[in-house]
């Protein structure tokens, strides 16, 4: 469409302009930019078209004369020297072999389900089977792939990968888009997105105009977007029968996508990998020198301490762990061992990855094995931080010249992603230290050794309190397997289980799918603003659909926000917040902090709260850490309103070149800072393309404006994430509306108040350990909240006074509703008056 637009503009302004000057009208007027440039100067097809005067010719001409093109550039490439390289690379992959049948399914049949070992070829080979096929059919010029990835990772380093293959720059014929950032040409016929990407184009293009391939890659992995976008595509094809739907996935499962989709043919690429001998923790101590000792024989005093109290504290959770696993660790009796290392004891707890463990198994393969890359799994980038933290301050790990560390995680800058997938110098060992992420996305080549802690961090939530969590949780065994598997890939290899085999037997067959165990806020948002229909019946139709319950949550929790009326339809808030890719409250802070003119320090705190924590607590430095954060509170009771000042500094010091010192002595992440900085200007942008801001960042309401204001858009953002505040004599009492008593962290600023002057705290972030913590708050006032606490876009006043009603009556306040009631009519006069 975009083509035959170009190419009707064209002819129009052409004709007229040749009718207005028939003589001496050069050819070259035409020519626009160098990819159009071989149709507009061609004569003899512009002769016989104004004798023809049919655009439709022309539109033929010029698509095969593109699609020759393309292909001749490719055949160029693949006959110079690093083009027949990596042509002969990529017949070397398993997914070659079965090129043909893999096309001919997809050309019959309008969804198919792919299969495959990871690093087989088919998140780089296949949408290129596609690209190629379309062109020796003379598509190429004409055809649109899409294919997802459910990371941005992934989805940058694969079409930079694919680019790279096909010896183009990036946004050439390939290109990728991922959240805010993307490279595409007009020429890009294969485009990498992230599936969120894919999912907001449809709300503008409900049919996928001009998208000829469809193509979901990892669909294994159940994330909440996949299955999401599952359902819609399932609706759209009978509307696109042309539009071809491909879903790809890792060795697991494929039945279950093929049933969805009515019977879809599968297709199994047949992989080779080397031999992967398994060490689970009893064969990991032996290889280690470590023994298991019965915990009553152990005759230090303090660690058989610890360890009964982590029983203890381990029985209090055992809701919460994985019951199976629970059992079989009770059955095997491991709660009562504990590890005793060569030089110190260490205790293997099955609820944290024992650092000292991955130390020595670590030390065990640089001393003892061969040589060969180590690909370690860690639950998060706390973990991974930490842990290369305690690496770096070992005197043979930490040397540079025997062992190159590298963390690898989905929010790194991409130039230090690509660093993981290099060889490093002979005779050093590179050591991995990455997220569940390279379970099956991305592929390190020279990986011999895994070592695998058991653990992913898994959003669960609980519907019942309505309490999302975030905590590392047992694998499943088809994750352990994939991670074993990425030992074998170049040679035989090693992986060592961090926990015991009985462990590993109880572990679920397949984790639970993410639209299951999480909040379905966002979703439900997209839902409406797609126009896909009533919430719940949409969502019973998804591959598992989640529990009503949920559902009702999320519906309760955007009309409490004023994204949805009482009737279930968007507001004008709601519209406004399905553009925004952040979370609904997040978006809405944005809206709020542009409309009040606070944009600048809002922008640092939604960054701040989309990134994570730049305040860094190393374990052995706490306190210090500690009171390096508080400088910047000001006693402002805001956790929020730090990070502002923090922030702030950091950019003072840039300016004066002294970035890094400042971080250093104030105990911040330098990197996190910087990602939190080009975050603040990609929301900016988007606050602009959405036209709810005009002016430039820096004259983007700098910072000085009335702190009470930027509490009050917090307030309007977070709520209802609201606790009341009682100080007693000794300590203060926090109580939520959902769990009743809470706590804060002591990293928070208010965790160490011993008095907090205000009424209210508003907060971001609670997490469900034993009891529930809050992990950020802002202190707020009562007119605060009553102004900007909920509803008060929607409902008029009214509504919003019932609303909060609730609210007050719970926190036995009802001397506030009088308050509000005076506040409004207050209110009322001035807009009148106005
Ligand atoms: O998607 P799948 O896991 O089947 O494999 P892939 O990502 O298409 O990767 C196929 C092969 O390409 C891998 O085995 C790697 O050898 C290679 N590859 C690479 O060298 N560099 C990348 N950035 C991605 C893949
Ligand atoms: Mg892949």
């Amino acid at each position: 469409i975009g083509l035959q637009r170009e190419v009707d503009s064209m002819l129009t302004d052409y004709l007229t302009r040749k009718r207005a000057n028939p003589n001496g009208f050069p050819n070259t007027a035409f020519s626009r930019s160098s990819s159009t440039d071989s149709f507009a100067t061609d004569d003899g097809l512009f002769d016989h078209l104004e004798t023809q005067a049919s655009p439709s010719i022309a539109m033929e001409k010029f698509i095969r004369r593109r699609n020759l093109q393309l292909r001749s550039q490719q055949e160029t490439w693949q006959e110079s020297p690093e083009g027949l390289k990596m042509l002969e690379f990529r017949r070397s992959l398993p997914a070659y072999k079965e090129k043909d049948s893999l096309i001919e399914a997809i050309s019959q049949n309008q969804v198919v389900v792919i299969s495959g070992e990871t690093g087989c070829g088919k998140t780089t080979q296949l949408p290129q089977y596609i690209l190629e096929s379309e062109i020796d059919a003379a598509r190429g010029a004409t055809c649109s792939i899409i294919c997802t990835q459910p990371r941005r990772i992934s989805a940058m380093a694969v079409s930079e990968r694919v680019a790279a293959e096909r010896g183009e720059k990036m946004g050439e014929s390939v290109g990728y888009k991922v959240r805010l950032e993307g490279i595409r040409g007009r020429d890009t016929r294969l485009l990498f997105c992230t599936t969120g990407i894919l999912l907001r184009r449809l709300l503008v293009d409900r049919n996928l105009k001009g998208v000829t391939h469809v193509i979901v890659d990892e669909i294994h992995e159940r994330g909440m977007n996949e299955d999401f976008l599952l359902i819609v595509l399932k609706d759209l094809l009978p509307r696109r029968p042309e539009l071809r739907l491909i879903l790809m996935s890792a060795t697991m499962n494929a039945e279950l996508f093929s049933s969805y989709f009515g019977g879809a043919p599968m297709m199994h690429i047949p992989g080779f990998t080397y031999p992967v001998r398994n060490h689970f923790l009893e064969n990991v101590l032996e290889s280690t020198g470590h023994r298991l000792t019965p915990y009553n024989q152990i005759d230090d005093y303090g660690q058989e301490k610890s360890w009964k109290m982590q029983k203890q504290f381990l029985r209090k959770r055992k809701s919460q762990i994985a019951s199976s696993v629970e059992d079989a660790l009770e059955a095997a009796d491991f709660r009562d061992y504990s590890l005793r290392t060569r030089e110190s004891l260490a205790c293997w707890n099955p609820d944290s990855i024992g650092f000292n463990l991955i130390e020595s198994v670590l030390l065990h393969i640089c001393r003892k094995e061969r040589p060969g890359a180590v690909l370690v799994f860690m639950t998060g980038w706390d973990d991974i931080n930490s842990l290369k933290e305690k690496l770096q301050s070992h005197p043979f790990l930490g040397d540079p010249t025997q062992v190159l560390i590298l963390p690898c995680h989905g929010s790194m800058a991409s130039s230090e992603q690509r660093l993981i997938f290099d060889k490093p110098e002979n005779g050093v060992r590179k050591i991995v230290l990455a997220t569940n992420m390279a379970e099956t996305s991305i592929t390190i080549n020279d990986v011999v050794f895994v070592v695998d802690c058991g653990k992913a961090k898994e959003t669960s939530y609980d519907a019942l309190n309505n309490t999302p969590c975030l905590l590392p949780t047992w694998i499943s065994k088809a994750s352990a397997r994939q991670r074993r598997g990425r030992a074998g890939r170049v040679q035989p290899g090693e992986c060592y289980h961090l926990y015991p085999r009985c462990v590993y037997e109880a572990f679920a067959d397949y984790q639970l799918p993410e639209l299951l165990r999480t909040p379905l806020q966002s979703l439900c948002l997209q839902i409406k603003s797609i126009r896909l229909g009533d919430i719940s019946e949409f969502l019973s139709r998804a591959l598992q659909s989640p529990e009503a319950l949920s559902v009702q949550n999320a519906i309760d929790y955007l009309k409490v926000i004023g994204a949805l009326d009482e009737k279930e339809d968007l507001t004008i808030l709601g519209r406004h917040l399905a553009m925004l890719p952040v979370e609904p409250k997040l978006g809405k802070m944005l809206i709020f902090g542009a409309i009040f003119s606070c944009l600048d320090a809002i922008l640092t705190v939604v960054a701040g709260l989309s990134v994570r924590d730049p305040f860094l607590t190393p374990f052995d430095k706490k306190d210090l850490a500690d009171s390096a954060k508080s400088q910047f509170s000001c006693r402002d009771y805001s956790d929020h309103l730090t990070l502002i000042r923090a922030y702030e500094g950091w950019k003072d010091a840039e300016r004066n070149h002294s970035g890094y010192e400042y971080c250093w002595k104030n105990f911040l992440s330098a990197q996190t800072l910087k990602a939190i900085d080009s975050l603040r200007k990609q929301f900016f942008f988007l606050l602009k393309d959405t036209g709810l801001v005009n002016e430039s960042l820096t004259a983007c309401n700098k910072w000085n404006c009335d702190e009470n204001l930027v509490r009050a858009v917090i307030c309007a953002g977070l709520f209802p994430g609201i606790c009341s505040v009682v100080n007693k004599e000794r300590s203060i009492a926090l109580k939520t509306m959902e769990d009743g008593q809470v706590m804060l962290y002591s990293s928070s600023v208010n965790g160490r108040e011993a008095k907090i002057p205000y009424p209210w705290l508003v907060f971001n972030e609670k997490v469900k350990v034993n009891s529930v913590f809050l992990r950020d708050s802002t202190a707020v006032s009562d007119s605060i909240l009553l102004l900007f606490g909920g509803n008060i876009c929607q409902g008029g006043l009214d509504g919003h006074l019932k609303m909060l009603g609730g609210y007050l009556e719970f926190f036995m306040k009802p001397d506030l509703a009088c308050t509000y009631i005076t506040l409004k009519k207050e209110l009322e006069e001035i807009i009148l008056n106005k």
